[in-house]
C-alpha cells in the first residue's frame, strides 16, 4: 500500500479533524502517501483529491467540523457515480480509502469495494447510532453541548417556574436525548426507543410540579413529536408556562472534548494499520476499552439495542 486517501462524509461530527490528522500522521509513519478528498463522496466523484502534508493537519486536533468538508450526496447510490469515483482514485494509484462518517457513508464505502477500492470505515456521528461500536466519534462532545445548553435553560426555567421542552438531535437513535436527560436530571425523556405518549409526558410534568418543584425539563429526540405543540399541551394541562427549545445544529459544532480526540486518534491509527495489512471492508469499533475492527456489512446489519437497565435508571422504559 503506497497511497491512502481519506474523506469525511454525512453530518459532520466534532473529532473528525483529529481523525484526519491521525490518518495523515500514521500514513507518514508507514511511509504511505496520504491524500485528502474534499467534500465527501461528492468530491471523490468530482476528482477533488489532493495530497495532504504533515503541516496541513497541524493545529486541527482541537478544531470542530472537518477541514476536508463534508456533503450529503445521494447520487452516489448510482453505479455510474461509483465507477467514476473509483477511477479517480485508480488514476492516482490510490489503493485504499478511509471513510470517516456514519452508516450512510459506510454504504458508499462498500459500493467502492465492488469497484476494486480497499476501504475502511471510521464511525463518526453525533447520533451514536452505529450498533457495532460502543461509541462514535463526536457523540460525547455533542452530549456536552446539549447538557450545557439544557443547564442554562434550567436556570431560566427555575426563575420563572416554567417547564422546558428541549429537542435534541439523534435521527433514529435516542442516545443523545437519553444521556442528556439523565445528565441534567430531567423529568421525562422521549426517544425513538421509548416511543411518545403525550398523556404520560404531561402526567410526569404535573407530578413534578405537585412536588413543589419550580421547574421541569422534558428532553425529546427530534422527529418524535412537535415540541412546540407539546409545550402548549403541557402548559394547558399544568397551568405552568412552558417553552420549547430546539437545540439543532449547535450540537454538531465546537471543540471536540478529550475523549472524542483520543477515540478519533486511536481509531484512525487502527484504520491505517488495517489497510497497510491489506484488510478491507472493515469498520473500526470500540468495544469496552479495546479498539478493534469488524466486517463493514456485518456492522451495518447490526441493530442497536439500548440496555433496558439504562432506561430503568430513569424509570421510563415504556412511555
Ligand atoms: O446524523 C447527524 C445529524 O445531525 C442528525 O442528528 C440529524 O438528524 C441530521 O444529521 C441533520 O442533517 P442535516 O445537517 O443534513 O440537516
Amino acid at each position: 500500500m503506497k497511497k491512502i486517501a481519506v474523506l469525511t462524509s454525512g453530518g459532520d461530527a466534532p473529532g473528525m479533524n483529529a481523525a484526519i490528522r491521525a490518518v495523515v500522521r500514521s500514513c507518514l509513519h508507514y511511509e504511505i502517501e496520504p491524500y485528502g478528498v474534499y467534500d465527501g463522496f461528492k468530491g471523490l466523484y468530482e476528482n477533488n483529491i489532493y495530497p495532504l502534508t504533515r503541516r496541513e493537519v497541524s493545529r486541527i486536533i482541537n478544531r470542530g467540523g472537518t477541514i476536508l468538508g463534508s456533503a450529503r450526496f445521494p447520487e452516489f447510490h448510482e453505479e455510474s457515480y461509483q465507477k467514476k469515483a473509483a477511477k479517480n482514485l485508480k488514476d492516482r494509484d490510490i489503493e485504499g480509502l478511509i471513510v470517516i462518517g456514519g452508516d450512510g457513508s459506510f454504504k458508499g464505502a462498500l459500493a467502492l469495494k465492488e469497484q476494486g477500492i480497499m476501504t475502511i470505515g471510521i464511525p463518526a456521528t453525533i447520533d451514536n447510532d452505529i450498533a457495532a461500536t460502543d461509541y462514535t466519534i463526536g457523540f460525547f462532545t455533542a452530549l456536552d453541548t446539549a447538557v450545557e445548553s439544557i443547564d442554562k435553560l434550567r436556570d431560566t426555567s427555575f426563575s420563572h417556574q416554567r417547564c422546558s421542552v428541549v429537542e435534541v438531535m439523534g435521527r433514529h437513535c435516542g442516545d443523545l436525548a437519553l444521556y442528556a436527560g439523565i445528565a441534567v436530571g430531567s423529568e421525562f425523556i422521549v426517544t425513538p426507543e421509548t416511543g411518545f405518549n403525550k398523556q404520560r409526558t404531561i402526567e410526569k410534568v404535573k407530578e413534578s410540579f405537585t412536588r413543589n418543584k419550580r421547574h421541569a425539563i422534558v428532553v425529546v429526540t427530534e422527529k418524535m413529536t412537535d415540541v412546540f405543540q407539546l409545550s402548549k399541551d403541557i402548559e394547558q394541562a399544568t397551568s405552568h408556562e412552558t417553552r420549547a427549545t430546539v437545540l439543532g445544529h449547535v450540537q454538531r459544532g465546537g471543540t471536540p472534548q478529550a475523549f472524542d480526540r483520543v477515540l478519533a486518534t486511536e481509531m484512525a491509527e487502527h484504520a491505517v494499520y488495517s489497510l497497510k495489512n491489506n484488510a478491507s471492508s472493515n469498520v473500526i469499533i470500540l468495544k469496552g476499552k479495546e479498539i478493534d475492527s469488524m466486517d463493514m456489512q456485518e456492522a451495518l446489519n447490526m441493530k442497536k439495542e439500548i440496555p433496558n437497565k439504562r432506561y430503568g435508571l430513569v424509570g421510563q422504559l415504556k412511555n
